[in-house]
């Protein structure tokens, strides 16, 4: 997608649609006012209510834990309102178009819209018939997720200051993974020049879609030497068909455990997005060991949040 949609003629972000093309200096302004507003609600203090009269929807379509959780909280901690949109009792069942209900959502002055489908492109389309709203993309089938690609930097940033000679490993099902090409967009903006991509052959993207990383078929030789490694589940939800037999031998294969964690740097990040499935691509002492930062990435994912609200919102 290009970036036109989402920056107007003045160069603000008036949606995010995608991580693709923001620049270096635009996303590492969003991670220090993250940081600024992590610093700012620390501890349970009142932070600054930058969000006041302001009202914020979550259009959910699909389901969700920590984005539409961490989304609200961000919100409401700004000083928003926020509203829970119950698309199972809405008049999308009677055949209502998403346009014609971000419309009505919108003569009722919402500002911004947090939006999940299972489609590609379904936000960046809403965002092109919003009438002032804001569209902020919080996963569109495999195409992106923004925020979870900003928090992601965030949390490695706060262990590796400088991005430039860090070793990422992505594993797992990389070909229907919007995190991972999220991951991607803010790893290279920020100058992660050494990417390696490990899964089964069925799960791994086209081999021109990221020509800039290497391929692996086992996490042995793609976890050799990395500062940073980062679990995908199978998104079953998303395979046309079964992708992946017999869980115990992809664990044995694509599955971090203790022994192989070894092989990485010593004290190298273990991260997943969530939701894990423990024992399929991620042993249980390893999510939980001292390498993990998988609830900093939750816990980052509010002041992240935040920050991109302010950003679209204070104008
Ligand atoms: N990482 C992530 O998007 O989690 P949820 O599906 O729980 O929002």
């Amino acid at each position: 997608m290009n970036t036109d949609l989402q920056i107007d003629s003045s160069g603000q972000l008036r949606h995010l649609i995608t991580l693709d093309g923001l620049g270096r200096d635009r996303i590492t302004a969003l991670l220090d006012r993250a940081v600024a507003l992590r610093d700012a609600f620390a501890n349970g203090a009142q932070g600054p209510r930058l969000l006041a009269g302001r009202t914020i929807i979550n259009l959910f379509f699909e389901t969700s834990t920590r984005t539409r959780t961490s989304f609200e909280l961000a919100a409401r901690r700004l000083g928003a309102d926020v509203v829970n949109f119950d698309i199972a009792n809405s008049s999308t069942s009677k055949g209502e178009s998403l346009e014609d209900t971000l419309a009505t959502l919108e003569a009722m002055q919402a500002d911004a819209f947090i939006v999940r489908h299972k489609e590609n492109g379904t936000p960046a389309r809403l965002a092109a018939t919003a009438r002032g709203a804001a569209i902020l993309n919080a996963g569109d089938g495999n195409h992106a997720h923004p925020t979870q690609g900003l928090l992601d930097a965030l949390t490695i940033r706060d262990h590796y200051p400088d991005f430039s000679g860090l070793k990422v490993t992505i594993c797992g099902d990389i070909r229907h993974s919007r995190v991972a090409r999220s991951d991607l967009h803010v790893l290279r903006a920020l100058g992660v020049a050494d990417i390696r991509l490990c899964g089964p052959a069925s799960l791994m993207p086209a081999s021109d879609e990221f020509p800039q990383c290497r391929a692996f078929d086992n996490l042995d030789d793609a976890i050799a030497g990395a500062d940073v490694v980062i679990m995908l589940r199978l998104q079953r939800e998303r395979m046309l068909e079964a992708l992946v037999g017999d869980e115990t031998a992809y664990f044995a294969r694509f599955g971090l455990n203790r022994q192989r964690l070894q092989r990485a740097m010593t004290g190298a990040l273990v991260m997943h997005p969530g939701p894990m499935n423990r024992g399929v691509e991620i042993a249980g002492d390893v999510a939980d060991g001292p390498q993990s930062v998988i609830l900093d990435q939750v816990a980052n994912g509010i002041p992240m949040r935040m920050a991109v609200l302010a950003e679209l919102l204070q104008h």
